[in-house]
């Protein structure tokens, strides 16, 4: 049996979700409770930067396999499978996440269930949910019996999000019943007979294993970003220590850049809702050791500051700062908690004036900071700069031609934040070369 598929949220994951199993050839209805982001979807008009994923929405609508709308009704009505993909982002003023996204898809979908069908959570959420939600729907749901919830978390990266929905490392599945395992089989047999890992298991574990891989890699970064401190206090080259600790099969040289640190819409947000929920479980202890994981990764960003403070003179003031970089990474247009975009305004905020340029966040930018100059081009927001910062690594950064930069800037200072560009060559340019980690 083909099933037929809701994905319920279009942001990030869910638009992803949803144009990959029309491509894989389901059919699909894409539900979200923004009616303008609904519009653009039916247009074929992606409202974020993916690569590779605009293509596949189109195709999946010129197929007619994929469609989108607000209706929680017409989503009841269609679907076997419904994919929850909607957002838990960090309660305002506290560390745990928000989850009232996730109730209210639930409170809309489930008095709209008259038939046999399978709710499928991919949201990261405090362990618990998952339970919690399932109740709910036993409780609201018409068909009631014939209702049932699974937990399949989402691993996906942004930029790499269609790559990573087509070919996951693994698939991880919380389930209660031999039902929901078959239904998930036959939704993921195209993975699963590639060779994909699948892992059954329960609800708070499919939940934990989420937020205990993003706090696994938040703390391999801000280990690696320890060191650099360490390597700064004693003139050693954290870039040379990540080398040569890559080279231990058990290390991995993976999520082991020294620099300006994790940033995005997870890792940060993540790993305090996991403390949170650790501290209501009396587990609290276990995880204190993700506080300090935080600390040392936002004051990389304090550091960036200071390095730029040093190499304009001491004072930003009557400074001008070239700030390469918004997005939280490469490859992508978020903005969310972006390491570079929190030193640009940093800098600005202390008389700086600061001019950003991003290859493709630009819009983001305007639109939650008006008051922020911006640039039309990398070469364009560098004229006259006294100091520029490469925050976001971006290939057209790692590959300026520092003669061509240094033809445009006033003075040849750079703080190189991600430790992408090679020292010597920047060095032999006559640039004042500085790195976080590095002599
Ligand atoms: C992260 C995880 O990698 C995904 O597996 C997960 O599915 C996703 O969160 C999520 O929870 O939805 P993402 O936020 O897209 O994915 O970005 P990453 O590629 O993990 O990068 C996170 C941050 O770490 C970026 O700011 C990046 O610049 C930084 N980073 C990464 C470093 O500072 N150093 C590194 O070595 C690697």
């Amino acid at each position: 049996m083909s099933y037929r598929l809701t994905v319920m949220g279009t942001g990030y994951l869910g638009a992803t979700h949803a144009a990959c199993m029309a491509a894989l050839g389901f059919e699909v209805l894409g539900l979200d409770v923004d009616p303008d982001k609904i519009a653009r979807l039916r247009a074929g008009d992606l409202p974020i930067h993916e690569p590779g994923l605009q293509d596949l929405l189109q195709s999946g609508l010129a197929s007619g396999r994929l469609r989108f709308t607000t209706s929680y009704e017409e989503a009841a009505e269609f679907g076997d499978v419904h994919f929850v993909c909607v957002g838990t982002p960090q309660k305002k003023g506290e560390y745990a996440a928000d989850v009232s996204y996730l109730d209210a898809v639930v409170e809309s979908l489930a008095p709209h269930l008259t038939r046999q069908c399978l709710v499928v959570g991919k949201s990261t959420v405090p362990v618990g949910t998952a339970q919690r939600l399932a109740d709910k729907l036993a409780l609201l749901a018409p068909a009631a019996d014939l209702v049932e919830l699974a937990w399949n978390p989402e691993f996906l990266r942004e930029g790499f999000a269609v790559k990573d929905t087509m070919n996951p490392d693994r698939i991880v599945l919380g389930v209660v019943s031999d039902k929901a395992e078959k239904v998930m089989r036959e939704v993921y047999e195209p993975m699963l007979s590639a060779g994909t890992p699948l892992i059954i298991t329960d609800y708070p574990t499919a939940e934990l294993v989420k937020v205990a891989a993003n706090a696994f890699l938040a703390t391999k970064i801000s280990f690696i970003n320890a060191m650099a401190e360490v390597c700064e206090a004693a003139h050693a080259d954290v870039k040379d220590l990540s080398l040569a600790l890559s080279f231990d099969e058990r290390i991995g040289g993976r999520f082991l850049n020294p620099g300006l640190g994790f940033g995005g819409g997870c890792l940060p947000k993540d790993i305090r809702a996991f403390m949170a929920r650790a501290g209501e479980l009396g587990a609290d202890q276990a995880l204190t050791f993700l506080r300090e994981v935080d600390a040392i990764n936002m004051r990389r960003r304090a550091r960036m500051v200071d390095l730029a403070r040093e190499l304009a003179g001491g004072s930003f003031r009557g400074c001008s700062v070239t700030v390469l970089g918004a997005a939280f990474k490469p490859n992508s247009d978020d903005i969310r908690d972006s390491p570079a975009l929190d030193v640009a305004l940093k800098i600005q905020e202390q008389g700086g004036k600061v001019t950003v340029y991003d290859p493709v966040a630009l819009d983001n930018v305007r639109k939650a900071h008006p008051n922020l100059s911006v640039g039309s081009s990398a070469l364009e927001a560098a004229q006259g700069a006294h100091v520029v910062l490469l925050l976001t690594e971006w290939p057209e950064f790692t590959e300026l031609d520092p003669e061509t930069l240094g033809g445009v800037v006033a003075s040849r200072r750079i703080v190189d934040g991600r430790n992408a560009l090679d020292a010597e060559t920047w060095r032999a340019s006559g640039w004042h070369y500085r790195a976080l980690g590095r002599p």
